[in-house]
């Protein structure tokens, strides 16, 4: 597993005080095992996969995890710690699957409604339905 971590081009130091330190995590599939133990929001990030993203920490506690299939262009895990919610960072991170990524795609629970209108607000329209899934897709 590969997961990249580029916490610098969030800028998130300057917009949002609560964050003050990104810590680089060594992110081998072992290490991302032991991590989803003590991070239940990790539970949505796969291992054993070539996918790309970023997980963002503030000194130990897990923030934010985005992962990418770069070569199906779908984003495959993006979740925010609830404490760190409402803070605009799954909108950056949104942006950084698209010109870091190259993801534009996702699919998602309809009823979902926090991600809904995250993805509807960044301009993602459904192009495919099927059961409780939207596929959602944000034009290039
Ligand atoms: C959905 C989620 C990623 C949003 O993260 P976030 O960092 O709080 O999102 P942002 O601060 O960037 O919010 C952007 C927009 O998302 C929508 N949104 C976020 N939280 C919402 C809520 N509780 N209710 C309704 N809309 C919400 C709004 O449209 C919001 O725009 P606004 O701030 O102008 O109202 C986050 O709630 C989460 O991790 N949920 C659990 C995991 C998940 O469902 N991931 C998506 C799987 S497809």
């Amino acid at each position: 597993m590969k997961i990249l971590i580029i916490p610098e081009q969030l800028g998130l130091e300057e917009r949002d005080g609560g964050i003050e330190k990104f810590t680089h995590l060594d992110t081998s599939e072992e290490n991302i095992k032991e991590y989803k133990k003590q991070y239940p929001s990790l539970s949505h990030v796969k291992v054993g996969q070539p996918f790309k993203g970023i997980i963002l920490v503030d000194e130990e506690k897990f923030v934010a995890v985005l992962q990418c299939d770069t070569k199906t262009g779908y984003i495959v895990a993006l979740e925010i710690t609830p404490e760190y919610r409402h803070r605009g960072i799954a909108t950056e991170l949104l942006k950084m699957a698209q010109h870091k990524f190259n993801s534009y795609k996702l699919t998602v629970r309809k009823t979902n409604k926090e991600a809904v209108s995250l993805y509807q607000k960044n301009g993602y329209k459904t192009f495919r339905e099927e059961g409780i899934m939207l596929y959602m897709e944000k034009k290039k």
